[in-house]
């Protein structure tokens, strides 16, 4: 598989007044074009952290941040912000939508972020809200936001999505349906997914499982098959 993002010897260390904490401890990672990736680990392992600095919303201390062979850790701020929001997509596992807009419009707005054209109405039957199209946030239920979120970061066509415990909020049933959006996007339009999870289930449905302990990756395991999401452990 070719690779799309290359990390090399990533160092991440916040100050926390005079001790310094090291989020990340030299991380090295490769993400293949189309993979589905998962990062597991508990709570406080730098899952987060990472996810962050491979998108370009939080800066390393040391090391490389390599897209198909292009360093963006040396982006500075405005281009950055550019290369972000014209190639990456994000969700997370609250849906930041726009209440006052309905789901087709929600969708709208994340295509219009991209510089590709893109059939909203497409995006919309990819992770199923077809019926709901008129609706307003308030009218669906958390899964179904999710799936908007999902819609409206797919809508500009992103090369990577990026999703921070993207089932972290819901109940089992309705997060299965919104890991299997994901698997759905990735398999129609071949979008890389990274997903965050610490539920060992959910690294299940990946090609590939980065585990993480105290900032560190401590094992990448290939899953022999996907598995699909409505046959996961929860949990
Ligand atoms: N903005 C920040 N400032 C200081 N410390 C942080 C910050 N973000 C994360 N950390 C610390 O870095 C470590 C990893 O956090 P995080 O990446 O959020 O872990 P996870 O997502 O796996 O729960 C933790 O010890 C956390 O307290
Ligand atoms: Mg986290």
């Amino acid at each position: 598989m070719e690779n799309l993002i290359e990390i090399q010897n990533v160092y991440k260390t916040y100050q926390l007044g005079k001790v310094d904490s090291q989020a990340l401890n030299d991380v090295s990672l490769k993400v293949g074009k189309g993979e589905i990736l998962i990062i597991l680990g508990p709570s406080g392992s730098g899952k987060t952290t990472l996810l962050n600095v491979i998108s370009g919303l939080d800066k390393i201390s040391k090391g490389k941040i390599l897209y198909e062979g292009k360093n963006i850790a040396k982006y500075r701020d405005y281009k950055m912000t550019r290369f972000r929001k014209k190639n990456l997509g994000f969700i997370f596992q609250t849906y930041n939508l726009l209440e006052h807009l309905n789901v087709y419009e929600n969708v709208l707005v994340g295509s219009s972020l991209g510089n590709v054209s893109t059939d909203v109405d497409t995006i919309i039957d990819t992770v199923g809200l077809t019926k709901h199209k008129k609706k307003y946030m308030y009218q669906l239920s958390g899964g179904e936001q999710q799936r908007v979120s999902i819609a409206r970061a797919l809508a500009k066509k992103p090369s990577v999505m990026f999703c921070d415990e993207p089932t972290g909020a819901l109940d089992e049933k309705t997060g299965k349906v919104v890991l299997e959006s994901l698997v759905e996007a990735n398999e129609k339009l071949g979008t890389t997914m990274i997903i965050v999870t610490h539920n060992p289930g959910i690294a299940l449905i990946g090609d590939r499982v980065v585990r993480m302990n105290s900032g560190k990756i401590v094992e990448i395991k290939e899953n022999k098959k996907r598995m699909a999401p409505k046959e996961i452990p929860w949990g």
